[in-house]
């Protein structure tokens, strides 16, 4: 299939090229675009034979449901039924943002959509590009990470390219993404609220709206994959790039004497801020364990670019599983397939 490749600026948001977006869309067409978490996969969430050709593109399991994404809030209420009053608050603060809330799903999402659950889960996103996309067709989008099933999410245009060119009707061409990993998926369809993926918006600043959030077991540990676990796609290898990740625990001397016992071809690091210094492998530096946003919005561009180095083995130094450090070590722990090496 021949890719089309449609330039669009974030600030300027040319109409004619969102148009030319909403065109295809509008026609069952599947189209890469930016938004503030990692790049998306959009089709028309109401058409099933469109979200069918996501997850042909993608190489998706079928059992894991995509996130549907909105403009407004009055869309919320056309997708979903029995909404809590706490939607409304998390919808108040959190939203245009990265929240998903899981919801029981109203009868015209298709079972494609919600692979065949009784719910879905919702988000309106912050980015311009994504958001004047669903205002002008006036469609909700179905959208998950706009990535090949398994490898680490996209979070620039090129990484997209990478991944579907030729397996897409278009890839929107903006800039790099600002949060870096997904969207925090929060479940309000059962009796508690419950994180499913944690992500942007951390359990702290939800707890300030909801009081005690339940964690799923399979946020931090590894989910049985014959199980049908709360959030599908939390069981698969994920995230993965082509070189093995191993996660160290421990501080910045220990890591760093760590990684230079195992230093040699094909190794690099992946550490915080200033380690790299003390390091004699090939080193990417993201954040600090006190400010892992940074690590998350670098992160997945991090791993990638240690395929393209022909990196074997990434040795990755693990943040405390606090606020969005919780979000790196769930990518970070899934990345490298639960082998953690307490220091
Ligand atoms: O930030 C994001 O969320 C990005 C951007 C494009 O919006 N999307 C994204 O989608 O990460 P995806 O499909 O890669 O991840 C969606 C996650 C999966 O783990 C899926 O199992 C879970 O959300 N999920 C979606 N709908 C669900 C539902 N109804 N119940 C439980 N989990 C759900
Ligand atoms: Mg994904």
């Amino acid at each position: 299939m021949e890719t089309r490749m449609i330039p669009i600026d974030e600030r300027t948001l040319d109409a004619d090229a969102i148009g030319r977006v909403c065109t295809i869309l509008k026609g069952g067409g599947i189209v890469a675009l930016p938004t503030e978490t990692v790049y998306g996969l959009a089709a028309d969430a109401l058409n099933a034979e469109a979200v069918l050709k996501i997850f042909a593109a993608k190489g998706r399991p079928a059992d894991n449901p995509l996130i549907v994404h909105i403009a407004e809030i009055s869309m919320l209420e056309k997708l979903a039924m029995e909404i809590p009053p706490a939607a409304y608050r998390l919808a108040g603060r959190f939203w245009p943002g990265p929240l998903t809330m899981v919801l029981k799903k109203n009868s015209c999402i298709p079972d494609a959509t919600s692979a065949g659950l009784e719910t879905v889960g919702i988000r309106m996103p912050s980015h311009p590009v994504i958001r004047a996309v669903i205002e002008q067709s006036g469609l909700p989008l179905a959208a998950p990470s706009a990535n090949r099933s398994g490898s680490p999410s996209t979070t620039s245009a090129q990484h997209c390219i990478d991944d579907l060119s030729g397996r897409v009707d278009a890839i929107v061409l903006s800039g790099d993404c600002t949060v870096g990993v997904e969207s925090t998926v929060l479940s309000l369809a059962g009796e508690r609220p419950r994180l499913l993926r944690p992500g942007g918006v951390t359990r702290e600043e939800l707890e300030e709206v909801l009081g005690p959030v339940e964690l799923d077991e399979a946020v931090l540990s590894r989910a049985d994959p014959h199980s049908r676990v709360s959030a599908p796609g939390m069981k698969y290898r994920h995230y993965a790039p082509k070189a093995r990740v191993q996660l160290l625990q421990g501080n910045t001397g220990q890591y760093q004497d760590y990684v230079n016992a195992h230093a040699g071809p094909g190794v690099a690091a992946l550490c915080f801020h200033g380690e790299e210094k003390g390091l004699t492998v090939l080193a990417a530096a993201l954040g600090t364990p006190e400010n892992p946003a940074q690590m998350a919005q670098g992160l997945f561009a991090a791993l990638r670019d240690f395929d393209g180095k022909g990196v074997q083995t990434v040795y990755a130094h693990c943040p405390p599983p606090k606020g969005v450090g919780l979000a790196v070590y769930n990518r970070l722990i899934r990345a490298a397939a639960f082998d953690l090496v307490k220091l």
